[in-house]
């Protein structure tokens, strides 16, 4: 039997971060720190949802703050700090939002005060990874601010040694390439959109001292509307799905909902996986090849691979797109009205195109993962964040370990006044085996109105330690490991 969640608890969590911390140790409450972790635990996600008694529309429109865990023989200390956004040190000095946000958050002052301003707020708040020296706070409609790794100090917008133009898209969702028959690289992209869709796929070395540099890029134009929050990967190719969608921008241009509320479910319109060439693979240089996909909408992939002639992509499907209501309270969601995530798997046939697909777990699921080791290639595990509840739309209270051959899982619960993130898989570096290794996961402890780090071990789920950090932290986005420290 479930047991039910609090909506009070669930909500508690959305608030401004009101502290910036710095190298503070944060001690377990419940078992031990593993000696062998070592490195840094970054996150990002909305960290301030208010100004001068005005709150967001939605949390995807609170600035992005970065939390780094520094990991070391056993021991961790806390660092955390906005991103220091132009449009942040703005409305910082100006103590309210001077910005509307892509998710409904309007300026104050009416439609009236909100027409015809285009202006994009770049609130960094999507991703944080490591490149090289730079640490990169991402965000997918420009360009990415490189932070101090240590010291979380903003540096200001990168344009990663000239590889991007001012203000030019760059995804939240790069994928790192572990260097199955190439070098380790970081594959991503960015989308120009339009009444039709450029994407432009770049590989930037990710390790040793060329890390940051641009090995390779390709454009390729679409028809249509294209709205691309996240890919995969394998060797050969970049995998997107093109959602069916439909982006009226007139509310938009006049001031009455953000960009992102004027997308709606393309009736009539097929989507599209688009398989493009890698320039490390065997198909270097050749058009894409476009797939019809099946009905739904995805935001996020697992993981992608490639056996027999078929490339093969694990995704979390909606039924529908989950569009975003301008009166709508984000606290009182009422989520038996939007629809859950399943992961499936699609089996794309490159030799006579058909597409064949299953879903592997009907549990509703968000932030899947798999060790990074496999990224691009066959994975038997993955971890993700889930509801309590095996079927139905409801509030991530879970992780749950799949086995993606044979179905079976197990569970690590949070419930009922727990709330969990994006679980990271770090993989222990002695023992090689696919499930061996560490989950980290911050979860929202309703109880005590605060967030506590999770350290699960990833081959059965058993709590390792618990940690209850001196900051309380709104539901996050994304987050990575990096060894440097
Ligand atoms: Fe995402």
């Amino acid at each position: 039997m479930t047991k039910d969640f609090d909506r009070e608890d669930w909500a508690s969590a959305y608030r401004n971060v009101e502290e910036e911390l710095t190298d503070v140790e944060v001690f377990p409450t419940k078992g031990i720190i593993p000696k062998e972790l070592n490195g840094t635990l970054y996150r990002n996600g909305p960290g301030r949802l208010e100004r001068n008694g005005q709150w967001v529309h939605h949390p995807f429109d609170g600035d992005g703050m970065i939390t780094a865990l520094c990991f070391k023989a056993g021991k961790i200390k806390l660092t955390n700090r906005f991103v220091r956004t132009s449009a942040w040190e703005e409305e910082e000095q100006a103590g309210k939002f001077l910005y509307r946000g892509v998710f409904g958050t309007q300026k104050p002052g009416g439609a009236l005060k909100n027409a015809f301003d285009l202006r994009l707020k770049n609130i960094a708040n999507t991703n944080v990874i490591r490149l090289g020296d730079e640490l990169l706070a991402l965000w997918e409609a420009a360009g990415p601010y490189a932070l101090d790794p240590t010291t979380l100090k903003t540096l200001g917008l990168s344009t990663l040694n000239d590889a991007l133009k001012t203000g030019e898209a760059f995804s939240a969702h790069p994928r790192f390439d572990p260097g199955h028959h190439e070098s380790p690289r970081m594959v991503t992209f960015g989308v120009k959109t339009g009444p039709s869709s450029t994407i432009r796929l770049m590989e930037f070395a990710s390790e040793g001292p060329d890390a940051g540099q641009l090995l390779s890029e390709r454009h390729d134009q679409f028809n249509g509307f294209a709205f691309l929050h996240d890919f995969a990967i394998t060797p050969n190719w970049a995998i997107f799905l093109q959602n069916a969608i439909n982006f009226n921008p007139l509310p938009f241009l006049l001031g009455q909902k953000g960009a992102a509320q004027c997308l709606s479910s393309g009736e009539g319109k097929q989507s599209k996986f688009c398989l493009i060439p890698r320039d490390s693979g065997a198909f270097a240089g050749e058009p894409p090849k476009i797939f019809d996909a099946p009905e739904g909408f995805v935001f996020h992939h697992l993981n992608a691979s490639e056996k027999d002639g078929e490339v093969i992509i694990e995704s979390i499907y909606y039924n529908d797109f989950p569009t975003i209501k301008p009166k709508e309270n984000f606290r009182k969601v009422d989520f038996n009205s939007i629809p859950e995530g399943k992961l499936t798997r699609c089996n794309l046939n490159l030799s006579d195109g058909t597409i064949s697909s299953s879903i592997l777990s009907p549990q509703c699921c968000e932030f899947a993962v798999v060790n990074p080791f496999y990224q691009g290639i066959a994975a038997k595990y993955a971890w993700m964040a889930v509801a309590e509840k095996e079927i139905g739309n409801a509030p991530l209270q879970s992780i749950k370990k799949l086995n993606l051959i044979d179905g079976t899982s197990c569970l690590w619960s949070a419930a009922p006044r727990g709330f969990v993130s994006e679980p990271l898989m770090v993989p222990s570096k002695h023992n090689q085996k696919e499930d061996n290794g560490w989950i980290l996961v911050l979860v929202w402890n309703g109880k005590r109105q605060g967030t506590d780090l999770v350290i699960l071990q990833a081959s059965d789920l058993k709590e390792q330690s618990v940690v209850e950090l001196p900051i309380a932290i709104p539901h996050g986005l994304h987050g990575s490991w990096s060894t440097e420290q």
